[in-house]
């Protein structure tokens, strides 16, 4: 995944391009350039490394006059990270510079077929075939070069395009990779998503695939493939500037972590009415759910881990069966979907390639499709049946958390939902859980104080750990996937999520001396079968550090550390005990002094395969 931006207006460009590339460098951060027409000419400044090095060369844009311009932050696909595959890239003839999230798919037959007309590459990526393909269409009307263009291309672009032949506005056009519009007197943006204008305007377009828009000075203009003009919603964001910023944390990670009793309210409040869930987003009817033969929850990485809470909930409550997916399994293994399967699909940024092909798989096979989104106007969200938002706001980080649990809310939520459409819990009984449900921001906003400074010292003492096990039964099992997740990912140091009742069949022989376990006991029913774990693998050696209820104080008896969480319905303990597992992973991570928003290899949405 990469960012892009462009401005036209009265101000100096560069300085506002980086301002923007700066807010979008947790979307890849291997290499970054910027493009500024002055006087009929383009200047592209570009290279390897953070947005940091683009700034010091172009003296924080100081360098680069002019006040219209495009850039880019970049996340390698074709072509490793240099300063010749950086971003933007510019046609032979240098009257057009272009910057692209996404992928060109068949950017070989095109680049193959632009040599034979003399073109000569300079990069190993896929985007330069854009630069030579709009020059090659380019006839003095860049809109109409533009659509030639990309009607040629397959794949997934947004792209920003500027032309030294149009000193007053440049185009960018969207397919499958997110592209937003900026509205403002000072003058108008695009970007990969808001939090790149925020701090210049709230009013924003949304731009749908197979639009292109012409961004100029006084406004801008959209159209669709015909060359058409057409009319756009101006949205406003409801969000400001500091949620985009650390607001004072080291890092974005702690921040969203702190911030999750606040996410979570949000994600609640618009769907619980007088004690009983509420789903308007949802068109799903008591019919259509009790004509399901089955549920199938795919999606990627954290996302995934929601799902599997998701799965041991919704059949709890519905009796549905579900099944849970990796999505970049789901997509290629034919897999058995009809209109009687409901496949719900979750992602943080609605942009993960996998995760959109398995939803466009279950569409072609019939499903209904419900997604799980935390973007407004993302792909996935657009391309699914019916969307339930998770309102955790922008999530930089890199590793998810907020967005994570506030997954996990609306798995909730639906299941209640669900559950009261069929009839399968009594009226009284999902009111109690919808209550309980609604006390969750508390407890955890009385929790994240209470387990921080506990997790600092844990992670003061196990840091150097190495090769460590998280283990746990029913839901304390799916909450330790995203535990080992969080700190493999920010620490980079191995660790394995392993039903706790599977070990003894083989992996235990990996346990030895000093072997840090993480032993999740937070399904109070299953306390007594985790407490046996826990003596089967201290007795050989292994060092244990347990979570368990508050209602089981007892567990300082068998475990050599013990973390307490806030007691509440067993459905919901996985909101309550990923708090203290991702602090742990943040303060090991910290006192590793891994770069935790940034960690290495990673990007915020992986939108290639
Ligand atoms: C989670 O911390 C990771 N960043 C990663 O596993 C992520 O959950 C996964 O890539 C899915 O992303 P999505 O939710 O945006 O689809």
């Amino acid at each position: 995944m990469c960012g892009i931006v462009g401005f036209v207006g009265r101000a100096q460009a560069a300085p506002i391009l980086l301002d923007g590339l700066r807010r979008l460098e947790y979307r890849g951060y291997d290499s970054a350039g910027i493009a500024v027409e002055q006087a009929g000419e383009i200047r592209i400044v570009k290279t390897k490394g953070r947005i940091q090095c683009l700034a010091d060369l172009t003296g924080e844009g100081q360098k680069v006059p002019g006040t219209l311009g495009i850039g880019h932050t970049r996340w390698a696909t074709h072509g490793e990270p240099s300063d010749v595959n950086a971003h933007p890239h510019r046609s032979m003839s240098g009257k057009i510079a272009v910057v692209h999230n996404g992928i060109i798919e068949n950017y070989v037959e095109l680049r193959e077929y632009l040599q034979k007309k003399g073109y000569v590459f300079v990069s190993d990526t896929d985007t330069e075939v854009v630069a030579h393909l709009i020059d090659y269409y380019y006839k003095g009307d860049l809109l109409k070069a533009m659509i030639k263009a990309v009607n040629r291309l397959e794949g997934s672009y947004a792209l920003g395009v500027v032309c030294a032949d149009c000193p007053d506005q440049f185009a960018a056009v969207r397919k499958a990779s997110p592209l937003i519009v900026g509205l403002s007197e000072e003058g108008n943006f695009i970007a990969s998503d808001v939090t790149a204008l925020i701090s210049h305007t709230k009013r924003v377009m949304y731009l749908e695939d197979d639009e292109i828009v012409l961004v100029g000075r006084e406004g801008v203009r959209v159209y669709n493939m015909n060359e058409e003009e057409i009319e756009k919603e101006i949205s406003e964001v409801t969000w400001n500037i500091d949620a985009a910023e650390k607001g004072g944390y080291e890092h974005f990670m702690l921040k969203e972590i702190m911030e999750q009793p606040t996410a979570i309210r949000e994600t609640i409040r618009p769907r619980l009415k007088e004690g009983r869930v509420v789903l308007d987003d949802v068109c799903l009817t008591a019919e259509d759910l009790k004509g399901l033969r089955r549920i199938i929850i795919t999606a990627c990485g954290s996302a995934y881990h929601a799902g599997v809470v998701g799965k041991y909930v919704l059949e709890e409550l519905t009796r549905i069966p579900v099944e849970v997916d990796l999505a970049s399994e789901f997509r290629y293994r034919n897999p058995i979907v009809d209109d009687k399967t409901l496949v719900l699909i979750i992602s943080q940024s609605g942009e993960t390639a996998d995760t959109l092909a398995a939803l466009k798989e279950a569409r072609r096979r019939g499903a209904r499709t419900l997604s799980i989104v935390n973007v407004v106007g993302s792909a996935i969200a657009k391309e699914s049946d019916d969307v339930i938002y998770t309102w955790a706001g922008p999530e930089i980080a890199v590793a998810t958390t907020k967005a994570y649990s506030t997954q996990l809310i609306v798995l909730y939520l639906f299941a209640l939902y669900a559950a009261g459409l069929l009839g399968t819990r009594e009226e009284a009984e999902l009111r109690r859980l919808a209550a309980e449900l609604e006390s969750l921001p508390d407890k955890i906003e009385a929790l994240l104080p209470a387990c921080k400074p506990e997790m600092q010292r844990l992670a003061a003492i196990h840091y150097g750990a190495e090769n460590l096990f998280f283990i746990g039964r029913n839901l304390d099992y799916a909450a330790a996937l995203e535990g080992s997740l969080k700190l493999k990912e920010i620490s980079y140091i191995h660790s394995e999520a392993y039903a706790a009742g599977e070990l003894k069949h083989g992996t235990i022989s990996l346990i030895d001396q000093g072997r840090l376990v993480i032993a999740l006991c937070c399904q109070n029913a299953l306390f007594d079968k985790m407490r046996s774990n826990i003596r089967e693998v201290k007795a050989r050696g292994a060092v244990v550090m347990a979570l368990a209820s508050e209602s089981h104080p007892d567990i300082r008896e068998t475990a050599d550390q013990a973390v307490l969480v806030p007691e509440t319905d067993p459905l919901f303990m996985a909101s309550m005990e990923v708090v203290p597992l991702q602090l742990f992973a943040y303060y090991v991570a910290s006192a590793n002094g891994c770069d935790i928003d940034k960690p290495r290899n990673l990007a915020k949405s992986v939108t290639v395969e």
